[in-house]
């Protein structure tokens, strides 16, 4: 059986920096590594309405954002089946039969899930989609029969949900879904990019991002207001690394081969580390080499967002026919699972048989 990744974004807003080297990039990789057979990548929309339920229009105006930045980062429609998740109604189906495998325990007990429901103020009052949807989640990936899901290190939770939910399906109704692995990004930096305040986390509600459809302008706003070190106060004082953004960035983002290129006195991003932290090396020359930087990476990016950006009913058009695909796939897993769960009753004629052989023989 060949090898089949299932991923997706919720459409609140527009990508930035985490994203792309939390999943995007890796993404991107996989789809010209040529190993994988299928390729699916979810607009999670029914998802993004569990906590938006309230607010459909940012919903609505945000699946476009995405599957420009989608487009814009390098996945091919030829390659890589862009969808968008409400248009597969199939989903919906198979969760409602999944949510019967799964005790209300076992979602409380999951900390993405926790930590969700105190950043939304929804401890008083759970809305039941938002409480389900790692049940969705788990239909997602299964009717795709994904083996592969890359993601980011706060979904591991659900795919451990969605494994427990393939195996209990399987041993009830015998073996009919696929048991997904997760692939997390390959280094601890990846797995979550602080923002440019030097907080945890890079995320919109912070307003600490930078985005992959930033202007040039926006990014070196952004970079020159890192937070650095703050017992850093003359060029020539020693600097410390540790909770630096310009230099976590550039773990993430430069190669040895940049940094000579951007700054001839340096070898390697070590030489530049080594400098800061002995004194002498301002954060100015620092976070001019991470512009630079994020800029050769950046620019062809935003290049494809403005030829895309030029053609947005042909962008609709690819998430409409991408959307058709993935209805066919998602259909066939629901009628594998129709049939295992024996509720297949019309077209079952033995049990059409059965039944008539029973009323006939006047026993009922
Ligand atoms: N929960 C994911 C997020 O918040 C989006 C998502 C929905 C997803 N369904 C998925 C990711 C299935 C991977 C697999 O970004």
């Amino acid at each position: 059986m060949g090898k089949i990744i299932l991923t997706g974004d919720r459409p609140t807003g527009r990508l930035h920096l985490g994203h792309y080297v939390g999943s995007l990039k890796r993404r991107v990789e996989l789809q010209n590594s040529g190993e994988f057979d299928k390729i699916f990548i979810m607009i999670a929309d029914a998802q993004a309405l569990t906590d938006n339920a309230d607010n459909p229009e940012k919903v609505r105006q945000n699946v476009i954002e995405v599957a420009l930045d989608y487009l814009s980062v390098g996945l091919d429609p030829a390659k890589s089946t862009l969808f968008v998740q409400t248009h597969v109604p199939e989903l919906c189906e198979l969760a409602f039969y999944y949510m019967n495998l799964v005790s209300v325990s076992r979602v409380q007990r999951n900390p993405t899930v926790k930590t969700e429901i105190q950043m939304r103020g929804f401890e008083k009052s759970i809305p039941m989609g938002f409480f389900s949807y790692p049940v969705s989640q788990a239909s997602d990936i299964t009717a795709f029969k994904a083996t592969t899901v890359p993601v980011g290190e706060d979904q591991a939770p659900m795919i451990e949900l969605t494994r427990e939910i393939v195996n209990r399906f399987n041993n009830i109704y015998g073996p009919t879904l696929v048991e997904p692995e997760i692939l997390l990004p390959d280094t601890q930096v990846c797995m979550r990019l602080p923002g440019t305040d030097g907080k945890a986390k890079m995320s919109k509600s912070l307003g600490n991002c930078i985005y992959l459809s930033d202007t040039p302008k926006e990014v070196k706003k952004k970079v020159n207001s890192m937070y650095t070190d703050p017992e850093h106060l003359t060029i020539e004082s020693p600097g410390h690394l540790e909770g630096n953004c310009p230099f976590i960035y550039l773990d993430a983002f430069a190669s040895d081969e940049q940094v000579t290129r951007f700054a001839p006195d340096y070898k390697s991003l070590q030489e530049v580390k080594d400098h800061y932290t002995r004194g002498g090396l301002g954060d100015g020359t620092v976070k001019k080499l991470l512009i630079n930087v994020l800029e050769e990476m950046l620019a062809p990016i935003r290049e494809r967002r403005a030829y895309w950006e030029q053609r947005i009913p042909e962008v609709y058009e690819i998430l409409r026919t991408g959307s058709e695909k993935a209805r066919e796939a998602a259909a066939e897993t629901l009628n594998q699972v129709r049939e295992a769960m024996k509720i297949n009753y019309f077209a079952d004629s033995a049990l059409i048989a059965e039944q008539a052989k029973k009323y006939k023989s006047g026993k009922s």
